[in-house]
């Protein structure tokens, strides 16, 4: 951001994992049009988790880092809520752009919202219909507090005027599918720094509480990963490794523990994996994005679309019936047009369209 630069100013709340990787293509579509100030909560802060990301996806320094760290989720949010409010005070931007649905999300729609300012949304209208679910409380508070709902396909289009939500709503199709088709050749061409063939292994992460804060759930999941027939190579979240470790659970057979692994990394092995197995978000969409079947260790996802055609599958956290699926995806590799479903990978110049006009009606 340059000082004599006098377009209107919007600010991007990130935090965590999945918010780089979308703020990536959005900002770089956002700063032709509007200066972007970009505060980075430090909900995630390690640097496999934080500024290997930033390095990766060329993502500008942030212009401020409240390093706020994680903790349990009311003091995260509250510390964040109040980090960001003097930072939106002092700023005073035309518009505030929450992303997701992590608590840092969470708190810059509220911040922005209790300062008067308009939020936009991106990723707005996803729902699991599961509130035992951290994202899902944060998804629904944000939705309600946005000005503009930038929704990735017409599922979330939909479930927002079940709740009543109509104005400000706009159809702009998914911001990964944009961090896709600008990374996956850069991707390719980097040297591999786990050696396997391309087919050869499943890929495995686990992180969401549900899953890793359950000894029982987590205990399974592990079990079904360790009787799997190839190797399964599995990046392990700091929140999963911190319960295996106090609950002394360990991971057999052909697993292979790995650090988390940079997103340009973690893109290739998800494109030459047999299968994901996985309790993420994104990895759902992202498998389906680039053609390797899925597997969702939930017994819900926001992402319905992918569940067609056997793209992808919910088994909850059973062995049995994660073995299941593992066998039918071996027995016939289920094929899909992504295109159909989350649009051309050109999301962030319709979304940064959309703020621009937005904000210049508002001057
Ligand atoms: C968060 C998001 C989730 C998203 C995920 C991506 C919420 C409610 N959840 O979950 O939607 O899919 O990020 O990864 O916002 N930790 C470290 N180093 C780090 C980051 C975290 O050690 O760099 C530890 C924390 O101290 C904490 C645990 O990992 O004990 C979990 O982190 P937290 O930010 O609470 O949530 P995630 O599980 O990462």
């Amino acid at each position: 951001m340059t000082a004599r630069d006098s377009r209107p100013t919007v600010l991007t709340v990130v935090g965590a994992r999945p918010q780089f990787v979308k703020a990536a293509p959005l900002g770089r579509a956002l700063r032709r049009r509007v200066r972007e100030f970009l505060v980075h909560t430090g909900q995630h802060y390690d640097r496999d988790m934080s500024d290997s990301f930033f390095e990766d996806l060329g993502i500008p320094a942030p212009d401020r880092g409240l390093g706020l760290g994680s903790g349990p989720h009311g003091k995260m949010t509250g510390r964040m809520l109040a980090g960001l409010e003097t930072v939106m005070a002092e700023v005073r931007p035309a518009m505030v752009i929450v992303v997701g649905d992590t608590n840092s999300t969470l708190a810059g729609a509220l911040a922005a919202a209790k300062l008067g300012l308009p939020v936009a949304h991106v990723e707005a209208g996803l729902r699991s219909f599961d509130l035992r679910m951290p994202e899902e409380i944060n998804r629904r508070v944000t939705d309600h507090v946005s000005d503009l709902l930038l929704c990735p396909t017409p599922t979330a289009v939909r479930n927002l005027a079940h709740e009543g939500i109509r104005r400000g709503v706009h159809r702009v199709g998914d911001v990964m599918a944009d961090a896709i088709r600008l990374h996956l050749p850069r991707a390719r061409r980097r040297p591999r720094t786990i050696e396997l063939a391309p087919r050869s292994y499943y890929l495995a992460t686990l992180h969401r509480q549900e899953n890793a804060d359950d000894p029982e759930r987590l205990g399974a999941v592990l079990e079904a990963l360790s009787c799997l027939r190839h190797p399964t190579v599995l990046p392990l979240h700091p929140r999963t490794a911190q319960h295996m470790d106090a609950l002394g659970l360990k991971a057999g057979g052909l697993v292979r523990l790995v650090p988390p692994q940079p997103y340009l990394e973690m893109l290739r092995l998800q494109a030459e994996a047999r299968a994901v197995l996985t309790d993420s978000g994104g990895m759902q969409k992202e498998a389906y994005l680039l053609g390797t079947p899925c597997i969702t260790l939930r017994e819900t996802t926001e992402w319905v679309e992918t569940l067609r055609g056997g793209a992808n599958r919910l088994t909850g956290a059973d062995p049995r019936r994660i073995a299941r699926a593992v066998a039918a995806v071996e027995r016939k590799r289920p094929r899909w047009d992504p295109r159909l479903t989350y649009g051309d990978g050109h999301a962030a110049e319709r979304i940064a369209t959309i703020i621009a006009a937005a904000v210049r009606s508002r001057r």
